[in-house]
C-alpha cells in the first residue's frame, strides 16, 4: 500500500474549462456514420433514420463539439457531394478508407443529428485537394444568412438559417505522408494562412484551427509547427495535436504512464508557439485544439491498400473497431486530466471518435448499442469538470518506466465551480501491483457537506465491455473516511477515480 496526498486549494487557478474540452469526432470511416449514428432500418431509428439509442447514449456522455466530416475522408472530400436531393448525390471512392461514399448522410443531415444530440458544428476544410475557393464557397452555403446563389442553395435544400458554425479546422494532418495533397511545412502554412484570410473576409468571427502535427513522433514534429505559425499566427486562433496511445511489447507499465507523453507534447506545441509570438513580437496567444486523442491500437489496424479492387470498396466497412479495457479506460481517464490541467492552452479537444470506430460508444446493426470502458470517465469528466481547473498540489510514489523514465504512480487534478461551491478531483493510480491511500485536504475550502467517489477498476486489467457482456466494466461508488479537513480513499491498482465533494 502507498501513500498520496493531494491539496485542494480554489486560489490556484489554472484556469476556466471551456466546455468545448469535451468533444468529439465523428469522420465518414467504417461504420461511424453509416450503420453506427444512421441505420434507418434499425428499431429505433427516427423519422431521419438515425439509431435513437445512439442519441441517448451520446446525451449521456455529455459530449460538446463534434469535428465533422474527417480526418483523412476530409482530404479527397468534394462538399457539394454532399446536399441537395439524395437520388442525385454522387457515390464516391474515398480514397482514404479504400471505401464508397454514398452521401446520403451529408451535411444538413449531420447538422440535424447535431441539433438532436445537442452538438456544436466543428467543421474540417479540405486543403489537401482542394484550396481556399472550396473553403470559401463551404462557408457561404453555411454560414450566409441569404441572397447569394450558395445561401440561397441551402435554403432551397431545406435550411433557410445559416448553419452558424464557428469553430473551421484548415485540412487536417497535412504533415502525414499518407494525407491526400500531403506537403511542407512551408507550403501548407501559406496555404493556411490564405484560406484564413479568405474565410475571415467572408465571417471575421470565425475560429480557425491551423493543422500542428498528426503525432509528436513524426519527423517534422516541432519544426513543423514553428513553420506553420510563422505564416499563421496573426490569421488562426489554434494549432491542432494528435495523439493516440497503445500498449506496445506488453508494457502496460508505460502504456499506462501515456499521459506523461501528453503533457510533454502540450507543453512543447505551446513553447514552440510561445517562441513564435515572441518573434511576432504579437501580443496574441495561440491556443490547442487537441482534436484527435485517443487509446488506438493502431498496430492491429486493418492495412486499408488490402481493399484494392475499387469497383467493390465497400461501403462502411468494420475498420478500427478497437474492444477497450479497463487499463485503456484508466489511460483515457488520464489523458483527460491531462487535458484539463493544461486548460489555460488547449480549449478544444475532440476524443476520436464516437460510434464504432476507435470509440467508447459501440453497435450492432438491427442489435445493441453499448458502453466501453472508456465511455465512463468521458462522461464523468464531462459532467462534474465545471467552472476552473486547479493547479495540482500532489506528492506520492513514483515507478519507473521504459519509455518515461521515472514517472508519478497517482495522476490528479481538481476542478472548483464557485458558484455551487462543487469540486471534482480526478485521478488514476497507475501501479499494477498496489492499492493507494489518497488524502485529499481541503482546508483551504471549508467544510464539506456531501462527497461522492466513484472508481473504475477490474481484478481483470483486460476486462472489457462487449456486446455479450455489455456491462463487465462500470463505475462503482468507493468508500471514504473524513477525518477533519480531509478525506481519504483507499483506490486499487490500475483505476481512475472521480471524487466529487460540495461545500
Ligand atoms: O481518427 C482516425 C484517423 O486518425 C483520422 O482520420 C486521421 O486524422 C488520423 O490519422
Amino acid at each position: 500500500m502507498s501513500d498520496a496526498h493531494l491539496v485542494l486549494d480554489p486560489r490556484l487557478i489554472v484556469a476556466p474549462i471551456n466546455r468545448r474540452l469535451f468533444g468529439s469526432f465523428v469522420e465518414h470511416l467504417g461504420r461511424s456514420v453509416y450503420n453506427g449514428i444512421y441505420e434507418p432500418t434499425h428499431p429505433s431509428a427516427d423519422a431521419d433514420g438515425f439509431r435513437q439509442d445512439v442519441i441517448e447514449l451520446v446525451k449521456e456522455l455529455g459530449v460538446t463539439t463534434i469535428r465533422y466530416p474527417g480526418g483523412n475522408f476530409v482530404s479527397g472530400f468534394r462538399w457539394e457531394d454532399s446536399v441537395g436531393p439524395r437520388e442525385a448525390r454522387p457515390v464516391r471512392l474515398d480514397l482514404a478508407w479504400h471505401s464508397t461514399e454514398t452521401n446520403e448522410v451529408g451535411l444538413h443531415e449531420f447538422a440535424g443529428w447535431l441539433d438532436k444530440v445537442g452538438g456544436e458544428l466543428m467543421m474540417a476544410v479540405n486543403l489537401g485537394t482542394r484550396g481556399p475557393l472550396a473553403a470559401l464557397d463551404l462557408l457561404e452555403y453555411c454560414n450566409v444568412h441569404s441572397g447569394s446563389t450558395l445561401s440561397e442553395q441551402r435554403r432551397t435544400n431545406g435550411r433557410s438559417e445559416p448553419f452558424g458554425i464557428t469553430m473551421w479546422c484548415l485540412g487536417n494532418e497535412m504533415d502525414g505522408p499518407w494525407q491526400l495533397g500531403h506537403r511542407s511545412a512551408d507550403d501548407y502554412g501559406k496555404l493556411a494562412a490564405m484560406t484564413a484570410a479568405a474565410m475571415r473576409q467572408l465571417d471575421p468571427g470565425l475560429e480557425l484551427v491551423a493543422c500542428g502535427s498528426s503525432s509528436a513522433s513524426m519527423p517534422t514534429f516541432g519544426d513543423w509547427e514553428r513553420t506553420v505559425l510563422t505564416h499563421t499566427y496573426d490569421t488562426v486562433d489554434y494549432i491542432s495535436c494528435h495523439a493516440y496511445y497503445e500498449e506496445r511489447d506488453g508494457d502496460l507499465g508505460s502504456f499506462l504512464a501515456s499521459a506523461v507523453n501528453m503533457d510533454k507534447f502540450i507543453e512543447t506545441v505551446v513553447a514552440t508557439a510561445d517562441f513564435v509570438k515572441a518573434v511576432k513580437k504579437s501580443s496574441k496567444t495561440m491556443y490547442i485544439s487537441f482534436d484527435e486523442w485517443n487509446v488506438w491500437y493502431l498496430s492491429r489496424f486493418e492495412n486499408v491498400d488490402k481493399i484494392t479492387d475499387i469497383a467493390t470498396w465497400p461501403r462502411a466497412p468494420r475498420l478500427s473497431e478497437d474492444v477497450y479495457s479497463l487499463a485503456d479506460a484508466v489511460v483515457f481517464g488520464n489523458l483527460m486530466i491531462s487535458l484539463l490541467k493544461h486548460a489555460d492552452r488547449v480549449t478544444s479537444a475532440s476524443m476520436a471518435q464516437l460510434v464504432n470506430v476507435i470509440a467508447p460508444i459501440m453497435t450492432e446493426p438491427g442489435g445493441p448499442a453499448w458502453k466501453q470502458t472508456t465511455f465512463y470517465p468521458f462522461a464523468l469528466v464531462s459532467r462534474l469538470a465545471r467552472g476552473v481547473t486547479l493547479l495540482p498540489v500532489l506528492s506520492g510514489p513514483t515507478y519507473e518506466t521504459r519509455d518515461f523514465g521515472e514517472v508519478p504512480e497517482v495522476d490528479a487534478v481538481s476542478t472548483w465551480d464557485k458558484e455551487s461551491r462543487a469540486s471534482a478531483t480526478f485521478f488514476v493510480n497507475r501501479s499494477q501491483t498496489e492499492s493507494c491511500t489518497v488524502t485529499l485536504d481541503h482546508a483551504a475550502v471549508g467544510q464539506a457537506t456531501s462527497v461522492t467517489v466513484q472508481t473504475l477498476t477490474d481484478s481483470d486489467f483486460y476486462a472489457a465491455n462487449t456486446r455479450e457482456e455489455p456491462h463487465r466494466v462500470h463505475m462503482n461508488a468507493l468508500e471514504y473516511s473524513m477525518e477533519g479537513d480531509t478525506i481519504r480513499v483507499i483506490v486499487p491498482p490500475v483505476s481512475w477515480t472521480a471524487v466529487s465533494v460540495n461545500f
